[in-house]
């Protein structure tokens, strides 16, 4: 039978989805100041959850506080309090009701730590960010034993997770985040068994793969999200991606997501280069099962290369395009996450038939026409769309994590604006 959206799905670990419609991970920065979840984590997920998707992925959690990728994530990296566990078991109350699971995504930010939080990040080497601005400190080379510490690190959030009630994990491998930039070697220069060959470059993601599965269990949702390229010369392939994909389908995971891109590179949200070398940037292949969707055509390629269930993120934004792609046989979940941050409760529309497409606010999110565009060739413009955008929909955030509805008509400047002031304020308040 064709799966639809509608359809419900087992994994191999014996859990069942209700249905194939997940929410993509968003950062909240909802954290308080020492990096515990809040009772505006449990406002937000329990709309979410209303909302109708058969999964929530958490924004990313982050497994050591000195290298987030925001002042106001949730940090769970030593013994935590009794606080610290009846918020996280209030947040995965309230983010499982309904029927829906919700997955806690763990992560290490590695050289895309902001210098908000850590003005010297770790990375595989000390090869910094190639972007405008002074937003990233320079990395240094991790030493092998902090990388066993890292591992060590994924492993310890995962069985916090599974405690406190969160219904599966995920481990952030995308994106230019630290297990992301292991994989690329234009990032990873190492000349130890963690650098080099692609073996060794995946060696991180697969050995913290095996120390989760082993933290929390054969009968627990493993997932990891994974680029389907980097989309930077000289980085992360696509047909790197698909060798790892399938060392990942030897270890038994449940769910590989796919997504593409980092900071330098942010095809994961649509936008293009945001380097200060673009004539570095490679293009995307278009889809042609489902023309939204920004990944399907690498998908297909994972697809052959494995077994275990699939789900695609980016771009997600019609019935029509979503069952096509379901229906192709190339994928089993529809991840979908900025629709849900302007209504949250889309997913269901979709499931009844009450929507047929995610509501439209691209148009609100141009700073201007023409040279203002994401395309713009002034990079100091083009940064400041990028991250304007992306402001808009961390604040949307943060009003439903204040019990209020998201503002569609919000200004994408003032949001770059007062998205700034909150995550300086929210840096000064930190207590280390
Ligand atoms: C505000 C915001 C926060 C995000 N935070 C995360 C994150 O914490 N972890 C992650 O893997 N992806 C994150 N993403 C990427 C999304 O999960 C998703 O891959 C991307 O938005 C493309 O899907 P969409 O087109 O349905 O929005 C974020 C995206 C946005 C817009």
């Amino acid at each position: 039978m064709t799966a639809t959206i509608a359809s419900p799905l087992t994994l191999p670990c014996g859990a069942t989805l209700k249905n194939r419609i997940a929410k993509g991970a968003m950062t909240e920065g909802l954290g308080d100041a020492r990096n515990r979840a809040t009772e505006a984590h449990v406002r937000l997920y329990r709309r979410w959850a209303e909302g109708g998707a058969g999964m929530l992925l958490t924004g990313n959690v982050q497994i050591d506080r000195r290298y987030m990728e925001r002042p106001g994530n949730v940090a769970i990296d030593g013994p935590q309090s009794n606080e610290a566990i009846a918020a996280l078991r209030d947040y995965a109350k309230a983010g499982t009701a309904n029927g829906v699971h919700l997955w806690m995504q763990i992560s290490h930010a590695g050289r895309q730590t902001p210098a908000l939080v850590n003005k010297e990040p770790v990375g595989p080497s000390d090869k910094a960010l190639d972007m405008p601005g002074a937003q990233f400190g320079k990395p240094r080379g991790l030493t092998g034993a902090e990388i066993e510490d890292v591992i060590r690190r994924f492993a310890f959030a995962a069985s916090v997770a599974r405690d406190t009630g969160f219904t599966g994990v995920q481990i952030h491998g995308a994106h230019g985040y630290l297990v992301s930039s292991f994989l690329s070697p234009d990032v990873n220069t190492r000349t130890d068994e963690w650098g080099g060959s692609l073996e060794n470059r995946a060696r991180l993601l697969l050995e913290t793969v095996r120390a989760v599965r082993k933290a929390v269990g054969t009968d627990f949702p493993v997932s990891v999200k994974l680029n389907s390229a980097d989309f930077q010369r000289g980085g992360f392939s696509h047909e790197d991606a698909i060798r790892v994909a399938s060392w990942l389908n030897a270890e038994g995971l449940d769910l590989l997501e796919i997504s593409g891109g980092t900071y330098e590179q942010p095809r994961l949200v649509g936008l293009d280069d945001m380097t200060l070398h673009p004539e570095k940037a490679e293009t995307r292949r278009e889809s042609t099962i489902a023309r939204e969707a920004y990944f399907l055509e690498y998908a297909k390629d994972i697809r052959t290369a494995t077994t275990m269930p699939l789900m695609v993120t980016g771009g997600f934004r019609s019935v029509a395009g979503m069952n096509a792609a379901l229906a192709s046989g190339t994928m089993d979940v529809v991840g979908i996450a900025r629709p849900l941050c302007v209504d949250p409760e889309i997913a269901d529309k979709l499931l009844s038939g009450a929507a047929a497409e995610t509501p439209a606010y691209e148009k609100t999110l141009r700073l201007g026409p023409g040279i203002l565009g994401p395309h713009s060739p002034v990079n100091l413009i083009k940064a400041m769309n990028g991250w304007g955008q992306q402001g808009w929909f961390c604040l949307q955030i943060l009003r439903m994590g204040e019990g209020k509805n998201p503002d569609p008509k919000m200004g994408v400047f003032s949001a770059f604006r007062n998205y700034a002031k909150n995550e300086a304020k929210t840096a000064s308040a930190l207590q280390r």
